[in-house]
């Protein structure tokens, strides 16, 4: 969702954002442009369409000289994508220009006090709002302009500002929508996030609610918004430039899905030591976590997902009930939470307006917060009471594949150390279960070899006009996955059922020739799937089953069967995922999709 970028130095300001610009695609956005100010005008350059479109509309950045600058791709909320929309956005006399990242929410009563002072609009975003507001607070100091203006705007923004009047400066602000801000050999650079900056600096400032930054070529200032001067210490990131690039692969999602073994030994190693599952980021005594009667799992799409399969694990192997939620249904349900609930977010990004929201819903109502995050320093990890990462490293494409899978990883640990501590299991499970764990990254890229028996499957799908996906239990949990991976960048329309619930009314959709990818991962469940997987074979479905290793029963009944190595019940996830992932990935190269950039989609989703 929207990426902001800005620069001032010695180096020509163009080339920076646009190059930083790129490094922010995989957020999604539909417009992009630029802003550079040659310390006597400031010019604009922006279009409707891919980066591309803007890089050969300026020569590459050449046609914009000037070593301050501030550059915007734009995911349409207010105002259809087109030219005039894109940011960044002028005041009327062309002196302050802005990019923005979130959503003002109070933007038509201001533009209407506005225009009744004789402000005129061009465009129909949120964003010019902004600039005009700060055009009206202006009277030489732009530190108190934009102090003023953030008490006026409601909503949340990430904003990049330059004054005319201040050549030399470069002015940053933030609530509720992320920014960070590093220092540079012989320059200062804002961004959405780190892999914009990471070719020019390591050292990173996260900006915070409600601070502002004044960048100058050499130096940066930070204030709160009472004006006053604050101390912010920066953070070295660890991983590379490398890590943020595709290293030959066609696609980053191709890339993800090939890192998941490393992510998931990443993500397990630390926890587990000398034989037992050590959570310190947890923050809880053993009487703490005894003490808790309810967890809620709160997050979006696959974070989601991923909490569906958790509550079987949870409910399986610790006994404490668990709800599973929605973010953006959980807050206005007036959910029921007291001192023994626990609340778990789930986040790659850390950013996720409506999750945030869920967080802090519950923080309000004093229950504890645990917040499973991989984008480290993001705002749900600040904001938690406590916070486990998972170790995916930085995921690009839109469709999550790592990150899906180090968050399972995240929520079987803290399972299993509910259960440890609440006695519900034997510490010999537990063992088992770690050596279970542990083979994990063994058998993903076992899965990972058979690729291109799965392209060759996917290529007979990328017709097709249905696919469903159905399942049991937690193979219920991974259709849902399966599905939203095909059809978020495939565009083929996908459900996901809970496969005993199919002959209440989806059935009649099966016909002739349609595929169903049945998972059938659970033993005791295994005999009342096959009976599902009859029912739509005799409709007509082509059927695709993935099952554990020497399920060949399943063979009479299905056309393809993908058979995943044997792990514990509770793990399965972590394997039937793998080919499922792979067959979305290949039918959308299939189909010709830009498979880590689908349209419509953002990678990080900052509004509600
Ligand atoms: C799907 C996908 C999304 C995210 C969702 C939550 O492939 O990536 O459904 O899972 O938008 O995002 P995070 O995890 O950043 O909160």
């Amino acid at each position: 969702m929207c990426g902001i970028v800005g620069y001032i130095g010695k180096e020509q300001a163009a080339p920076i954002l646009l190059d930083g610009l790129d490094k922010l695609e995989y957020r999604g956005y539909d417009s992009a442009g630029i802003a550079v100010f040659d310390g006597e005008t400031i010019q604009l350059a922006k279009a409707r369409g891919r980066l591309k479109v803007l890089r050969e509309m300026t020569h590459g950045g050449e046609m914009l000289p000037g070593t301050c600058g501030i550059g915007h791709t734009r995911w349409a909320t207010h105002g259809i994508p087109s030219d005039t929309n894109a940011h960044p956005h002028f005041n009327g006399t062309e002196s302050i220009a802005v990019v923005h990242n979130g959503i003002i929410e109070n933007y038509l009563k201001i533009k209407k006090q506005l225009q009744e002072k004789g402000y005129e609009f061009v465009s129909e975003t949120d964003t010019e709002v902004v600039a005009h507001l700060l055009d009206y607070y202006y009277k030489g100091n732009p530190l108190e302009a934009i102090t003023r203006m953030m008490h006026r705007v409601e909503g949340s923004y990430a904003l990049g500002i330059m004054f005319k009047e201040h050549p030399g400066k470069l002015y940053a602000v933030r609530k509720d929508s992320p920014l960070i801000v590093g220092r540079a050999q012989g320059g200062s650079l804002i961004a959405s996030d780190v892999p914009a900056v990471l070719k020019y600096t390591r050292n990173v400032y996260f900006i915070q609610n409600e601070e502002i930054v004044c960048l100058e070529e050499d130096r940066l200032n930070f204030f709160n918004v009472d004006s006053d001067p604050i101390e912010k210490e920066p953070v070295t990131i660890q991983w590379d430039v490398s890590a943020a690039e595709k290293a030959g692969y066609e696609h980053f999602m191709l890339k993800e899905i090939y890192e998941q073994p490393k992510a998931v030994l990443d993500t397990l190693n630390p926890r587990i030591r000398d034989g037992k599952i050590e959570i310190e980021e947890l923050g809880m005594t053993d009487e703490e976590i005894r003490s808790i009667r309810k967890i809620f799992i709160v997050a979006c799409g696959s974070a989601y997902h991923t909490g569906v399969t958790a509550k079987y694990v949870f409910e399986g192997l610790a006994r404490i009930p668990v709800e599973v939620d929605l973010a953006s249904e959980f807050r206005y349900r007036n959910p029921i939470l007291d001192e023994e609930t626990m609340l778990i977010v789930v986040s790659q990004s850390g950013e996720t307006a409506d999750t945030l929201a869920a967080l802090r819903e519950a923080k309000m109502r004093g229950v504890r917060t645990l917040g499973i995050v991989n984008v480290v320093g993001s705002s749900i990890a600040r904001e938690a009471d406590n916070v486990m990462y998972t170790w995916a490293g930085p995921e690009i494409a839109v469709a999550t594949t790592k990150a899906y899978s180090t968050q399972l990883i995240a929520e079987y640990l803290l399972a299993m150390k509910f259960a440890q501590v609440r006695g519900t299991v034997s510490q010999e499970e537990i063992d088992e279960m770690i050596c279970d764990l542990k083979e994990l990254p063994v058998h993903i890229s076992m899965l990972l070899d058979h690729k291109e028996k799965l392209q060759r499957f996917a290529n007979r799908y990328v017709a097709a006009k249905d696919i469903f996906f159905i399942g049991r239990g937690i193979d219920y949990a991974i259709s849902l996955e399966g599905s939203l991976k095909l059809k978020e960048i495939s565009y083929i329309h996908s459900e996901a059922y809970a496969a005993g619930e199919l002959k209440h009314g989806t059935i009649s959709l099966i016909e002739e020739g349609t595929l169903v990818a049945a998972v059938l991962t659970q033993e005791d469940l295994y005999k009342k799937m096959l009976s599902n997987v009859v029912e739509v074979k005799t409709r007509g479905a082509f059927l695709l089953a993935v099952t554990n290793a020497g399920n060949t029963e399943v063979e009479k009944a299905a056309d393809y069967v993908i058979y995943i190595p044997k792990t514990n019940k509770y793990f399965t996830n972590s394997l039937a995922v793998i080919p499922l992932q792979l067959f979305g990935y290949y039918v959308a190269l299939g189909k010709g999709c830009d498979v880590d950039k689908p349209r419509n989609l953002a990678k990080s989703v900052t509004v509600e």
